[in-house]
């Protein structure tokens, strides 16, 4: 465990609530001397980091191997929100450094997010609206479908997964949920069909992504699983880019499988020049799912505890 006597530098990589870093500014135990340089390009970051103790970062910057090991003093690196796919976590236990994560503070907004979308996909809202802006009364366009006693399917029924399911279930939707580890109690519990991924292909009218990019839910959903599903079917992922092939999404819209898709990530992000946003089928956002005041704070709040737990106790929250 590392003394309050010596400075530790914390670095913080990409924007972060200031409310949410409160508890670091005003840490008065420990010598924290917190650097915020944001947006840096991955060799600037390199030339930055060789005296940092602690590194902070939301999901814009990438922290490689090559990161890694200019780190020199790096013991611990803070991922402000769930997913630690930006970070290279074998470079990371190779050199000793933990990482902690903020599992539960966005998992709301990030709901909310996916609800906000799939009504948006539903309704032609982004569209109409922007035609409107332009100055057309178009509402022969945008006739939509309601929720209402439409299926959808949850693939990865986590913390996100199962606010869905609740917010869907108030729309009066029929659930089917996927997740190895979802028991048939707790399928009865939240009122939901558990279900394989390829009954949910065949049935659902909406399908929702949640799970983790991990190497086997990288492209989890592709050109086989959209040849199982219902003509119409519309596709929702707030959760990460590639768990959806976008290629084969691609495709599946064109040919008329795929009736919409309303997409918060991307494989590559920022996605400016996507050829999905060419489709007047697809809506998206910026990664927005984790982007709202409450959220951020929220996982700034934890990662900022867990770094002052550290160094205090020796131990964190959230490995
Ligand atoms: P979580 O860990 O609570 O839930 C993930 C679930 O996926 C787990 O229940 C796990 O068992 C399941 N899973 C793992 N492998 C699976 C597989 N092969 N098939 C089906 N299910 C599988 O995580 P969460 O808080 O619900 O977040 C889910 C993901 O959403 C995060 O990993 C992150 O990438 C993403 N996310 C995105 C935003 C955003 O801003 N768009 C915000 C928050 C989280
Ligand atoms: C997450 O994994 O928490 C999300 O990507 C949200 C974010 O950090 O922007």
């Amino acid at each position: 465990m590392t003394t309050a006597t010596k400075t530790i530098n914390v670095f913080i990589a990409d924007p972060l609530s200031e409310d949410g870093i409160f508890p670091l500014r005003q840490e008065q135990d420990l010598d924290l001397n917190i650097i915020v340089d944001t947006g840096l390009a991955p060799e600037e970051l390199i030339a930055k980091i060789a005296d940092v103790d602690v590194l902070l970062v939301r999901s814009q910057t990438t922290v490689t191997r090559e990161v890694i090991e200019a780190a020199k003093n790096l013991k611990l690196i803070g991922r402000a929100g769930v997913g630690v796919d930006n970070i290279d976590l074998t470079a990371a236990t190779e050199h000793g450094i933990i990482v902690v994560n903020a599992p539960d503070g966005n998992t709301n907004s990030a709901a909310e997010h996916t609800i906000a979308m799939m009504t948006s996909l539903a309704r032609h809202i982004p569209q109409a609206f922007n035609t409107l802006k332009n100055g057309k009364w178009d509402r022969k366009s945008y006739v939509g479908v309601e929720l209402k006693n439409k299926t959808l399917g949850v693939l990865g029924f986590g913390r996100i997964g199962v606010e869905v399911a609740y917010r869907a279930k108030g729309q009066r939707m029929n659930v089917m949920a996927y997740d190895p580890f979802l028991t048939d109690e707790r399928a009865k519990e939240l009122g939901v069909t558990k279900s394989t991924v390829e009954e949910i292909c065949a049935t659902a009218d909406f399908i929702t992504v949640h799970t983790p990019l991990l190497p086997e839910t990288r492209n989890l959903i592709n050109k086989e699983k959209f040849a199982m599903m219902k003509d119409g079917v519309r596709i929702i992922n707030c959760a990460r880019g590639g768990i959806i092939n976008e290629d084969d999404l691609y495709d599946a819209i064109v040919e008329g499988k795929v009736a919409g898709a309303a997409l918060d990530v991307f494989v590559s992000e920022p996605a400016t020049d996507h050829k999905l946003l060419t489709l007047p089928q697809v809506i998206a956002t910026p990664h927005l799912g984790a982007s709202t005041i409450e959220a951020q704070e929220s996982v700034a709040v934890d990662v900022s505890n867990d770094i002052i737990k550290f160094y205090k106790t020796g131990t964190v929250t959230n490995p």
